[in-house]
């Protein structure tokens, strides 16, 4: 871990360096992060009305909150409005349009534990996103859409950062896994059976870094970093977006964060789209990360398969 940066300049080429060298990014809201929160903000409340999207569960049955999760996430993350307004604020980040490839936010909800934690509000255990086959360059953009407290974030765990931890991460393959777990996610409630990649010794989680940011900030971190959702001791639902970006150039130099443990096969390079014409990244690119479809799995979730998305 080589620091936490606030506000560095903006700059593709030093961004990537600090990210890759286990650097954590913490960005101030700016106005493009603001039109991501109040469009994201529009879309939350009109499914929950009448009811305060932060303290819906005070009143509403799980049951009803998964059916409204169930239209709300994916109609969300497929809305074109949703996916302009994210590639706009990458831009004014000062990612290349050129180079930069975005895939689609994920909108969370961490709802105040003993509520609902699995299934389509899944609560991170600790993790690295390599361990469900992201590209060691992957950069993480973290988002909160109201304010929240470190009582309901999410937490780094540096110490991992140079080390790594014997995990699950062999069993994972991303094709099998679109065919299979996301299309199930609305199904777990109350118990997670899906085969998700955990750590297979004892961590030791602290000391650990939780990063508080107002609505339009944005916390920047390598798809390399062990983290987690904090268990959600308030009485307020936290809701956030993530999304994920790659470098070109990086991807086919396979540059980025040091591969401590990660064992996953298949790629998710193809959920990438460029920010300049949202491009797919060309097949022969995605060939040197590709290890084979395994029987029945796919190569891209297909939103129309199902209507949900957890991961
Ligand atoms: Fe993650």
């Amino acid at each position: 871990m080589t620091g936490v940066f606030f506000d560095p300049p903006r700059s593709d080429e030093t961004w990537r360096n600090m990210i890759y060298e286990g650097g954590i990014i913490i960005l101030s809201p700016m106005p493009e992060m603001l039109a991501v929160v109040d469009h994201t903000r529009r879309m939350i409340e009109d499914a929950f009305a009448p009811l305060d999207p932060q303290r819906a569960h005070e009143t509403l049955p799980v049951e009803r909150c998964v059916e409204i999760l169930s239209v709300l996430k994916p109609t969300y993350i497929h809305h074109p409005r949703t996916k302009e307004l994210i590639q706009r604020a990458l831009k004014a980040f000062g990612c290349s349009p050129e180079k930069t490839y975005q895939d689609v936010p994920r909108l969370r909800c961490a709802f105040p534990k003993d509520y609902l934690t699995t299934g389509i509000a899944y609560a991170h255990h600790p993790h690295r996103d390599t361990w469900y086959s992201a590209p060691m360059c992957q950069f993480n953009w973290w988002a909160p859409i109201y304010e929240f407290v470190a009582e309901n974030g999410m937490a780094f765990h540096p110490r991992y950062w140079n080390c790594g931890v014997k995990n699950g991460s062999g069993d994972f393959n991303y094709y099998r896994w679109n065919a299979e777990s996301r299309k199930n996610a609305a199904q777990h409630i109350g118990r997670d059976t899906r085969v998700q990649p955990h750590a297979e010794e004892p961590l030791e989680l602290e000391p650990e870094m939780r990063f508080v940011v107002p609505p339009g900030g944005v916390i920047v971190f390598s798809g390399a970093q062990l983290h987690s959702t904090v268990p959600n001791i308030t009485n307020q639902v936290r809701w956030s977006i993530d999304f994920r970006t790659v470098n070109l150039d990086d991807v086919v130099n396979k540059r980025g964060a040091p591969n401590r443990d990660s064992a996953s096969t298949g790629t998710s390079l193809r959920d990438f789209l460029r920010i300049a014409d949202f491009a797919l990244v060309s097949e022969d690119i995605v060939a040197a990360y590709d290890d084979g479809i395994p029987a029945g799995g796919v190569a891209v979730f297909k939103p129309e398969m199902t209507n949900t998305l957890a991961s």
